[in-house]
């Protein structure tokens, strides 16, 4: 995520700079900055923390008078959220100013070359190689030093860039990230998203990929890499604000629900390598203790928990390393057997809970290993843990978890095909075959998208219902535990997440016509097992919903009421393709009883107390 924006004309553009950045904030807010012209070039101010404190900074400074700047809210995907870190960035000679959203993948051959040409390096982060090599080229005009970065980056991004020689310059490019221009009347605006600009202008361009813009106060020329000009049509925006913060959805649960396959994609960004296995350079430190390890114990709380689960099916069956898996409360007081070889894998988006938190503490006392999953860069349990794998998610203002749950679960199934690497124990040929099924999955969860509006017409018709069950058996288990949560925490809706085979044991005795049984069955090979579990239900009166991998409708039509489709693909993988349709149902029931789905009563994004 992270928040870009840019302004050049009459007008003081600080003071237009940090209200973009106060819009921008729901993409990121761990640290913020700004730059602009002074009388002696170009002056940066840039610190940790929210776009308020950044703005209590230049008040007690005096608010510059400069007519062009650009400025940035991070939300941190490489080097700790401090000041340093935090952008714009610059080169050597301070006369190269960049901001950036985005992650460049090959940053670190490119910080290589720079470093052997003499630049020396001031923050841990991406960006920075992009000053340096815009700095190379001091006699190339500035919107052709960025297209050949441009060229040379890999990954996704946006950039906006200034240089001290033309302060009425502004150069933006774009392939991944999103970019939009808006247009004035002898002025131009740059943002990540309209809202950035949204009280100044209505007129807008959207800069496509692989594409360079330079705005002047009186123009805006777009061209491809090559230079050569680009035909860029002006959009008039009709959302009013609040709207355009949301992207047009109504919620920021929905969005996020949107987001999850640019979300997937960003936690796969260079993680992947050349000969289709997994690599995570974030293990290198830790990987001799990781093959050391004869154990795996996995603790999280809520949806996090949910993702432990899905690890242990993962884990054990790619490495056969024996898995247990706790509520994070629970761990530290069941007096765990623990010692320097089990691995402790704590997962929390936040970074922040503190059952999580403290039960990561008390396995670092054991002397085991310890792996933090998180979507925070440097939250606690990022700085606790000896190796940490960031989700990459984006900021997730919706109190119930969608994307950041999608994410944890490819970002446990990285770790679990990358121990099941390490320790050898998976030929690689069937790795690159469930690599490249993880791969597929942000194409499938957009296909799951393109489903919406037919959930949305079943969550109508099931929106009264009071007594649900979420069954499934192996992968499929955790997610129906998560559609439970999901339709609790969002919808009030009394729901009961179950192992299917475990339903004969008890709870059967609750099935009678008026129940709902979503039943969720992927490509596995407990799928029959699962459809004889729902016939069970049926025979009792229950309605039944079953998400099913797509090619089996035929084996479901006796047992299913309605049924709602996901792509077919790798056992364990795929699994995350059927979250998606649990989540918008439960959204969507929340919907149609008209509450509040982006902040539910007694609940609290991050819990930090016990
Ligand atoms: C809270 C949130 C849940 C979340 C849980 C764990 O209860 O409401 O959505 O799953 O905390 O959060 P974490 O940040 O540790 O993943």
């Amino acid at each position: 995520m992270c928040g870009i924006v840019g302004y050049v004309g009459p007008r003081s553009a600080v003071e237009i700079l940090i209200p973009g950045l106060a819009r921008l904030e729901y993409r990121g807010y761990d640290s913020a900055g700004v730059a602009f012209w002074e009388e002696k070039g170009i002056a940066i101010i840039k610190q940790a923390g929210r776009i308020a404190d950044l703005e209590r900074s230049l008040a007690r400074a005096g608010v510059p008078d400069a007519r062009a700047g650009i400025g940035h809210t991070r939300w941190a995907t490489h080097g700790v959220p401090n000041t340093i870190n935090a952008h714009p960035h610059r080169d050597c000679t301070g006369q190269v100013i960049v901001v950036h959203n985005g992650i460049i993948e090959n940053w670190m051959e490119l910080k290589a070359e720079l470093e052997a040409n003499g630049h020396e390096f001031a923050s841990e982060t991406d960006t920075e190689v992009v000053a340096h090599m815009i700095e190379e080229m001091p006699e190339v005009a500035l919107e052709e030093a960025v297209r050949l970065v441009m060229k040379r980056a890999e990954g996704a991004l946006a950039l906006a860039v200034m240089r001290s020689s033309d302060s009425q310059l502004l150069v933006g490019a774009r392939r991944g990230s999103p970019l939009v221009v808006g247009r004035g009347e002898g002025e131009n605006f740059l943002g990540s998203d309209i809202p950035a600009f949204l009280e100044h202008t209505r007129k807008m361009i959207v800069v496509d990929d692989d594409r360079v813009v330079a705005i002047r106060p009186e123009s805006v020329t777009v061209t491809d890499l090559d230079g050569n000009p680009v035909e860029a049509a002006e959009r008039l925006i009709e959302w009013d604000l609040e709207a355009a913060e949301k992207g047009g959805y109504a919620t920021f649960m929905e969005k996020e629900i949107f987001e999850q396959p640019k979300a997937i994609a960003d936690t796969l960004r260079g993680r992947i390598g050349p000969n289709g296995l997994v690599r995570l350079t974030e293990f290198a430190e830790a990987e001799r203790r990781l093959r050391e390890i004869d154990k795996v114990f996995v603790v999280a709380c809520g949806t996090s928990f949910h993702a432990a689960m899905m690890a242990k099916y993962a884990i054990e069956r790619w490495t056969r390393l024996p898995v247990e898996i706790d509520i994070a409360s629970e761990f530290r007081y069941r007096d765990p057997v623990l010692d320097r070889r089990s691995l402790v894998i704590g997962i929390s988006q936040s970074g922040e809970t503190l059952d999580t938190l403290a039960a990561v503490r008390y396995a670092r006392a054991q002397g085991s290993v310890l792996v933090g999953v998180s979507n925070v860069v440097d939250s606690a349990l990022a700085r606790e843990a000896d190796a940490v794998l960031y989700t990459r998610a984006g900021p997730e203002i919706g109190v119930a978890a969608t994307k950041t749950f999608t994410t944890q679960l490819v970002a446990l199934q990285l770790i679990g095909l990358h121990l099941a690497q390490v320790r050898g124990t998976m030929d690689e040929g069937t790795i690159v075959n469930l690599v490249q099924g993880i791969r597929r999955l942000p194409a499938s969860v957009e296909a799951v998208l393109e489903t919406v509006p037919d959930i949305t017409e079943l969550a109508k018709e099931l929106a009264d219902t009071r007594d649900v069950f979420f069954l499934g058996r192996s992968g499929d288990f955790p997610v129906a535990m998560e559609g439970a949560l999901k339709l609790k925490e969002i919808a009030y809706v009394r729901a009961e997440g179950y192992a299917a085979g475990e339903m004969k044991h008890g709870p059967i005795a609750l099935i009678e016509p008026g129940v709902l049984v979503v039943g969720v069955a992927t490509d596995s090979h407990v799928r029959g097992k699962t459809l004889s579990n729902m016939a069970e239900m049926k025979a009792r009166g229950a309605t039944i919903l079953l998400v099913l991998a797509e090619g089996h409708r035929d084996e479901a039509l006796s047992v299913a009421d309605h049924i709602v489709e996901v792509p077919s693909g790798p056992d364990l993988i795929y699994t995350v393709t059927s979250v998606v349709p649990l989540q918008v149902l439960a959204y969507q029931i929340a919907s149609a009883r008209g509450l509040d789905v982006d902040k539910p009563r007694n609940l609290a994004k991050t819990v930090t107390v016990e």
